[in-house]
């Protein structure tokens, strides 16, 4: 098959088939058909062989020349159809920049962790180390052991949640101070450690109580601290927490647990008492009374220190506990307390940064 004319028609039957080829694929369905190794120019070529020995270099030359001009249309449409793909594959993968993405919302702290965060911050800078202990506790640790007499009140089940069966003796604590038994019990002193920690109580859901609330504890036990320490310590806390110029003030208390014994206000630092008296300038933060309660404190009992072992004679030291929940609502003005347990986003972000 080394006729002109026949050669000629595969060339422009082969340069037709790629030239109506519009995808790659069907130029690679074309090029099968028009150059494969069963195509009718590479039968042609392999036929050269048969062919007398005197028509062979004719016959080499025109099929050479077909295959060629076969190749380069093939290879021109390839080119072609490169550009076409490309520009296609442009259009479809282009992103537009300017179309609103969907914002998965990030998760946050509770305002209440934040706060124990920043408050744990203030002590671990100076030495503290952190404690925890149970939240199901021995009604011996969280009463007994902190000197509350058998019949005290708060024991009694209307104040307190009792595990069952009641005659295990185990509650639900209703202060971080059991911790300090435990701590007492189990480290060396000197002692200074801060307990974040959950706590319950037999309260009212409401707008001022939360039957789930949460505290701060300090203890520190070491030689010669009394009650001066106590009030630098909650003073450094206090400014720290508030601001430099916050002042604090001490109101003798009763707890069977430390002696002396104190609460410790915040002198208001949003009117600064301007408010007392003064129902023109009234004041949410202090219930314009000037001084916010911010916690109980006090000397340790002697008594707990002898029930852990410790030689009261050489060692003495101060504790302290505030309620979080209550000062983060002080602090950043939230005025309902079931807010803080309902887990409604809309709350926790409102006061994202106010734990840093
Ligand atoms: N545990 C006390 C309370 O819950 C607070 C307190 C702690 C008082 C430490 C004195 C010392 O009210």
């Amino acid at each position: 098959m080394s006729d002109k004319t026949e050669l000629g028609r595969l060339v422009a039957e082969a340069q037709a088939s790629f030239e109506t080829a519009s995808t790659m694929d069907e130029l690679r369905a074309a090029k099968v058909a028009h150059v494969g190794d069963n195509s009718p120019i590479a039968l042609a070529n392999r036929g050269i062989a048969d062919l007398p020995k005197e028509d062979r270099k004719e016959a080499g030359q025109a099929i050479g020349a077909a295959r060629g001009a076969i190749s380069a249309a093939l290879a021109q449409r390839e080119a072609a159809l490169e550009v076409v793909e490309m520009e296609a594959r442009l259009i479809a993968e282009s992103v537009d920049v300017t179309l609103p993405v969907s914002m998965r919302p990030q998760g946050g702290l509770h305002p209440v962790t934040g706060l124990f965060y920043e408050m744990c911050d203030v002590f671990v800078a100076m030495g503290w180390e952190i404690a925890e202990g149970p939240e199901a506790e021995a009604e011996w640790m969280n009463f007994d052991a902190l000197n509350f007499t058998p019949d005290h009140p708060s024991r009694f089940m209307s104040d307190t949640l009792f595990l069952d069966p009641p005659q295990n003796h185990k509650i639900l604590r209703t202060h971080t101070s059991p911790v300090q038994m435990r701590t007492l019990l189990t480290r060396d002193l000197p002692v200074y450690i801060v307990v974040p920690g959950k706590t319950y109580r037999a309260d009212e859901y409401d707008a001022t109580h939360l039957p789930v609330f949460h505290q701060l504890e300090g203890l520190a036990v070491d030689k010669g601290l009394g009650m001066a320490e106590l009030k630098g310590t909650l003073d450094h806390l206090a400014k720290s927490m508030f601001g430099s110029d916050t002042k604090t003030r001490l109101r003798p208390h009763y707890f069977p647990f430390t002696e002396p014994s104190a609460e410790i206000d915040l002198a208001c630092f949003k009117c600064h008492g301007e408010s007392v008296g003064n129902p023109d300038r009234a004041c949410r933060t202090c219930r314009s009374e000037g001084w916010i309660e911010w916690g109980g404190c006090g000397v340790v009992n002697p008594r707990v220190l002898a029930a852990a072992g410790i030689d009261t004679d050489v060692y003495s030291g101060f504790a302290f506990g505030m309620g979080v929940d209550r000062t983060v609502m002080f602090r950043n003005g939230a005025s309902d307390l079931r807010d803080f347990a309902e887990g409604d986003v809309r709350f926790s972000r409102q006061l994202v940064g106010v734990a840093r």
